[in-house]
């Protein structure tokens, strides 16, 4: 072989050798020091370390990039604020065992800080996470890491707060502009004051509240739950910090404090890197309003800021020029700290800024309103967990600062008010005032959600697939006409009920996705929250909030278990299904009606208040929905109003139909659909109509109930008896319904209940599947209405 050619090869496989091992190289020990053109690259080769000049800068930094990301992206500098002026840096590790950059001098410019006891025992590593670790090389330990000395941007697995044992506080800080990595005048991190909380702060200036940890997300930034990153808090007495830990390793993705001081999550997707959340935006500067008021930024006609119940403005002049930082003042006259005061509830909002409130953990959310009712200095409290049933007491005592609404997602806020404001608002929502110490008062928001773009999460098939263990039966939770609900159980620990649409259903993806898209904007507190949604092939499934509760057919056809459901209890569901189907009933542009209101179909959360599943499925698979006649039935044996059963007519009225029977299977315990009587009438209705005619309606009533209510429940048993009337014209509508439960004013006297169950379905009971010994409960039964 020509030895020319020979010695052109070995060098060339030389070079090559040297050049795998300097890619593959993700260590810098004693012996190697590290020059500018070097590159250290990751184990799975993700990140990268190097010198680099940003922008058009031509100044030299040591910093960490995204290996792979075809635009350069910086995510940790170490130099910042001491740049080389040409090629001449090195990198290495100083006989103290610390790293340490050198210029063309030999003069350290920038080091770690670590104190290492034996020299010579050091090495630098970067790992796949995007974290520069000096570690000890005989124990591994590790001695310093850029992680806890973060520039602009923020890894998922690195930790933003502080560390109590060693004071070291983490935090974000923006460059100075593109071309210059240097500290700006930015920062971003946790602020341990009081109930900590997140802040952006320009300089001394606040410019956004992050907020408090809620227990899954934090009250200023209400991300929806995405199936990328899941963010965490702790706050012990080692330290108190928050981390976003990486649902799917595959997904790049940082937070971000930018040089005009935004903070930004991005992601990169289809070669470009994608804002998926950014902050602040509208009504999140500090304190937009001034004290003791609320920014709503959803209706571009009105003025963002509305005082609090009980306030107004300090300046009425500045008000009316719609500057709002003056904020609002206790309104003239009003007497607080006197008997019958009570709390306003304002609901979806970010809690004002608690770095001056105070926290117990060990306080209910009822125990927390006694405390704060008892301080006459308190003036509002909140929920400090929201995962946990509403455990832990946030209390304010003094003004109450950067409260904001948002459109679907927040926290309940009790704002202390005087007796005649708490008859004012309790008023406005029909409440019985004595019933109650707090009046709610909604977020303007609460029946329109739909000027805002949906963002409404997409979950992978895979996803789902491992949160269900591929729809195994042990998570089956229930079947019904739509479709199977299964538990699923997402990596970040998330419940939740996915329900597995059947393939039946016509529509198109588009229409579906729309479809889902429309009916995830009606938010409410009775109704089951939709949290996203999976299409893949023939697969359709909604993802809904899990409620660990059951259904309230668990609890009122329940021997043992319906003695938790006091009156009080009773009447609160009873009002709270009323309220959510009147939400759906009345909502402008959409009008949902349910179809399938029954039992199974009201789901209890963790304080057992009631929320309404299966609201407009008749849209989302594709059934159409004004009042119709149809040529299927939707429905459930037991619950059918005699219109919709015979001639598959069905309109608002059919709903308060089944909402009646509801009712009284609450008050009675008994199920319409399985009781049998010896008499003239042989279901429930008809009993419950013949004994309160007799004046012996109590007679049916639940015996765990006691005497003591016997008003209350008859009138409740006269409300329903007018639901179930024979005519649709006659029932009332849910409007009225709410009305009839929040006064005492008298009621009409209800004519003869619809008798459809006996006198139409006795014959062909085989053909629809019947509640009386079955656990059906889940069912929605699909007849031909012939
Ligand atoms: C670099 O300079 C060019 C031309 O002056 C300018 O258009 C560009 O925005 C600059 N880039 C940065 C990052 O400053
Ligand atoms: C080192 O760099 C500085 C400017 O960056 C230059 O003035 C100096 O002459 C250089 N010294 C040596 C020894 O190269
Ligand atoms: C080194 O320690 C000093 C004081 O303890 C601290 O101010 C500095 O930020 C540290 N620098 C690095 C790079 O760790
Ligand atoms: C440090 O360790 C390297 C090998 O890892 C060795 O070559 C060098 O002599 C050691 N230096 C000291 C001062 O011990
Ligand atoms: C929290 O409340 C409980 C019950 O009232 C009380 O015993 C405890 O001392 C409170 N803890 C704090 C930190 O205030
Ligand atoms: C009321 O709360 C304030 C503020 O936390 C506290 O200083 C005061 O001691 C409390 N008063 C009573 C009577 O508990
Ligand atoms: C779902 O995940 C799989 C594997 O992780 C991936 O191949 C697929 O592209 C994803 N599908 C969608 C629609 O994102
Ligand atoms: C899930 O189950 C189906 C059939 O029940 C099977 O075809 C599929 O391969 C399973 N998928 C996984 C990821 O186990
Ligand atoms: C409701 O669910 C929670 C959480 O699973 C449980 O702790 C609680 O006991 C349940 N309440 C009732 C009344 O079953
Ligand atoms: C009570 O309800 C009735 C029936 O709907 C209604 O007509 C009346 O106005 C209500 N009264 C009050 C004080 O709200
Ligand atoms: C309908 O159900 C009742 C009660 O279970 C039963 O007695 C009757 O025989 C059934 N009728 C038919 C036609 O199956």
């Amino acid at each position: 072989m020509n030895p020319a050619k020979e010695l052109l090869n070995t060098s060339l496989l030389l070079s090559l050798l040297v050049f795998r091992f300097c890619i593959s190289l993700d260590t810098i020990s004693p012996n190697k020091p590290f020059k500018d053109g070097d590159i250290l690259v990751s184990k799975e080769e993700t990140f990268a370390l190097g010198f680099f000049s940003p922008g058009n800068s031509s100044r030299r930094y040591v910093g960490i990039w995204y290996n792979k990301v075809s635009e350069q992206t910086v995510v940790w500098v170490a130099n910042r604020d001491k740049p080389l002026n040409d090629a001449s840096g090195v990198l290495s590790i100083n006989s103290h065992g610390n790293l340490v950059l050198t210029n063309n001098l030999s003069t350290p410019i920038w080091s770690t800080n670590a104190s290492v006891s034996s020299t010579n025992n050091s090495m630098a590593q970067l790992l796949d996470s995007g974290n520069l670790v000096l570690a000890l090389r005989d124990s591994q330990r590790v001695i310093w890491q850029s992680f806890d000395y973060p520039t602009n941007t923020m890894l998922p697995f690195a930790k933003l707060g502080l560390d109590r044992r060693t004071g070291l506080n983490r935090y974000l800080t923006s460059w100075k502009s593109k071309d210059d990595p240097g500290t700006g005048y930015c920062s971003y991190g946790i602020y341990p004051n009081g109930y900590p909380q997140l802040f952006l702060y320009e300089g001394r200036t606040p410019l956004w509240r992050g907020g408090s940890w809620t227990g899954r997300r934090w009250s200023g930034a209400p991300v929806r739950i995405t199936n990328f990153v899941s963010p965490s808090f702790v706050d012990n007495q080692d330290e108190v910090t928050t981390m976003s830990g990486l649902i799917n390793p595959k997904v790049l993705t940082r937070l971000v404090l930018d040089e005009s001081g935004a903070v930004e999550r991005l992601t990169w997707n289809n070669n470009k890197w994608v804002t998926f959340w950014s902050a602040p935006k509208d009504c999140d500067m500090y304190g937009e309003c001034g004290p003791n008021s609320y920014c709503d930024p959803y209706d571009p006609n009105k003025f963002q800021c509305t005082c609090l119940p009980g306030f107004e403005p300090m300046s009425t002049h500045d008000w009316n020029m719609r500057d709002g930082s003056g904020g609002c003042v206790r309104r003239q006259g009003a007497s607080t700290c006197r008997s019958k005061e009570g709390f306003v509830k304002l609901a979806r909002v970010k809690v004002p800024d608690t770095s001056i409130a105070r926290v117990n953990m060990s306080l209910s959310l009822k125990e927390c309103e006694q405390e704060c009712l008892r301080n006459c200095s308190c003036t509002a409290y909140s929920s400090a967990d929201e995962t946990r049933g509403g455990i832990g007491c946030l209390s304010w005592h003094g003004d109450l600062v950067d409260i904001r609404t948002f459109a679907n997602a927040g926290q309940d806020l009790y704002i202390r008010v005087d007796a005649v404001v708490l008859a004012q608002y309790a008023k406005k929502n029909g409440l019985m005032q004595s019933k109650s110490m707090v009046a709610i008062l909604e977020s303007p928001r609460e029946l329109d959600g739909s000027t805002r773009n949906s963002d409404l999460p997409f979950f992978n098939l895979s996803i789902i697939i491992a949160a269900t263990d591929n729809f195994s039966d042990a998570n089956k939770l229930g079947q019904g006409g739509f479709g199977s609900v299964y538990k699923g159980l997402l990596d970040n620990q998330k419940e939740i009920a996915v329900k597995r649409l059947s393939k039946y259903s016509g529509q198109g993806i588009e229409e579906f996705k729309n479809e889902v898209t429309i009916i995830a904007k009606l938010q409410h507190r009775n109704l089951v929250r939709i949290l996203g949604y999976c299409i893949q092939g023939e697969e359709k499934m909604l993802i809904y909030e899990y409620l660990p509760n059951k259904s309230l057919n668990f609890f009122i056809f329940d021997e043992t278990k319906r003695s938790l459901l006091y009156w009080e209890k009773r009447f609160e569901i009873i009002c709270g299904v009323a309220r959510g189907l009147l939400y759906l009933h009345q909502d402008s542009r959409l009008r949902i009606i349910h179809r399938d209101l029954k039992a199974s179909n009201v789901l209890l959360d963790n304080a057992l208040n009631p929320k309404i599943a299966d609201f407009g499925m008749a849209r989302i698979v594709g059934v159409d929905q004004i009042e119709a006649n149809t040529n299927r039935v939707v429905g459930t044996y037991g619950y059918m109003s005699p219109e919709y059963a015979m001639h598959g007519l069905f309109s608002v009225k059919s709903d308060v139909y089944n909402f009646g029977i509801l009712l009284l299977e609450i008050i009675t315990g008994k199920k319409n659909n399985a009781y049998y009587h010896e008499g003239p009438s042989s279901n429930l209705i008809g009993h419950v109509w013949d004994l309160w005619r007799e004046d012996k309606a109590m007679e049916i009533v639940d015996s765990s109930l006691g005497d003591q209510y016997a008003n209350e429940i008859s009138r409740c048993i006269q409300i329903g008896l007018l639901c179930v009337q024979e005519y649709a014209t006659n029932r009332p509508t849910m409007s009225t319904v709410v009305l009839m439960l929040g006064n005492d004013t008298s009621l009409p006297y209800p004519k003869q209940p619809a008798f459809i169950l006996k006198s139409t379905y006795n014959s062909r009971n085989r053909s629809i599947s019947e509640g009386a010994n079955s656990v059906n409960e889940v069912t929605i039964t699909m007849i031909d209405a012939r």
